[in-house]
């Protein structure tokens, strides 16, 4: 079953008067339970894709159809509430929120979806990731790669359908990198979470079983994972 349809996706940005293309005609279908990785060089267009699949921000031209709803015919408040139920999202640059601790940033999506238990939940969470003794730190009083896991734990805790992560290990050390790694594949595999990952990690890429090259806003390459372990 697709989870997520993308067909002749476009964003272009207004800048000092000019429309400034940055992704054209995009297409692509991801099948629910499969994990996917998006590379290309830097401002290639790979977080602001990312962005318009999990309906963060909205197509200029073509659409996206996330777990069978019309993104594009969504307003804003619309698509935060799709965010909200189906969507795991790992930013690039974090975005917790920073007058928030770490255990309440994880939360917050509980809090939105009405769950009882969320600071128990959030708790077993940080433990997963690590963090459970950090859990009373601010933002600014931990760490890169803290942090970042921090929004993992954050983007695992609605359960969602499917998890978008920009450079989840960008920020961390080798050991770190791979127990957030380890924690991505659990949950595809446990709880059939499709994995979208944007890397730059090669050795990361390959662990996926679709690769998607992008290069100045366009799909180059879209490659599957034989069994053997080579690209088809
Ligand atoms: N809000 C914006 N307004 C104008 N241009 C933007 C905006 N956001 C992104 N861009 C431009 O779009 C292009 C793609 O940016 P994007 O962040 O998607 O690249 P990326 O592939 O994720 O790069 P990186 O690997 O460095 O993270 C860049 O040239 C960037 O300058
Ligand atoms: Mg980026």
């Amino acid at each position: 079953m697709a989870i997520l349809r993308v067909e002749q996706l476009g964003k272009s940005y207004r800048s000092g008067g000019r429309e400034l293309p940055v992704l054209q005609n995009i297409s692509f279908t991801l099948n629910a339970g499969d994990t996917f990785a998006i590379v290309g060089p830097s401002g290639s267009g790979k977080t602001t894709l990312l962005g318009l699949c999990a309906g963060l921000d909205a197509a200029t031209t073509g659409s996206v159809e996330l777990n069978g709803i019309r993104l594009e015919r969504l307003s804003e408040d619309e698509r935060a509430q799709v965010r909200n139920q189906h969507v795991g999202f790992i930013f690039q640059n974090f975005q917790l929120i920073p007058t928030l601790t770490a255990l309440e940033n994880v939360m917050v999506p509980l809090e939105l979806r009405g769950e009882k238990q969320a600071d128990k939940r959030a708790l077993e969470l940080l433990e997963r990731v690590g963090l459970h003794n950090r859990h009373h730190h601010y933002p600014t009083q931990l760490s890169g790669g803290e942090q970042q896991r921090v929004a993992l734990a954050r983007a695992f805790s609605n359960q969602p359908k499917i998890l978008f992560a920009d450079e989840p290990t960008g920020n961390l050390d080798a050991e770190t990198s791979e127990k957030v790694v380890n924690l991505l594949f659990e949950l595809n595999r446990e709880q059939g979470t499709t994995l979208v990952l944007v890397t730059h990690d090669l050795e990361l890429a390959g662990k996926t079983q679709r690769l998607i090259r992008v290069k100045g806003g366009q799909v180059i390459s879209d490659s599957v994972m034989a069994e053997s372990g080579s690209r088809l």
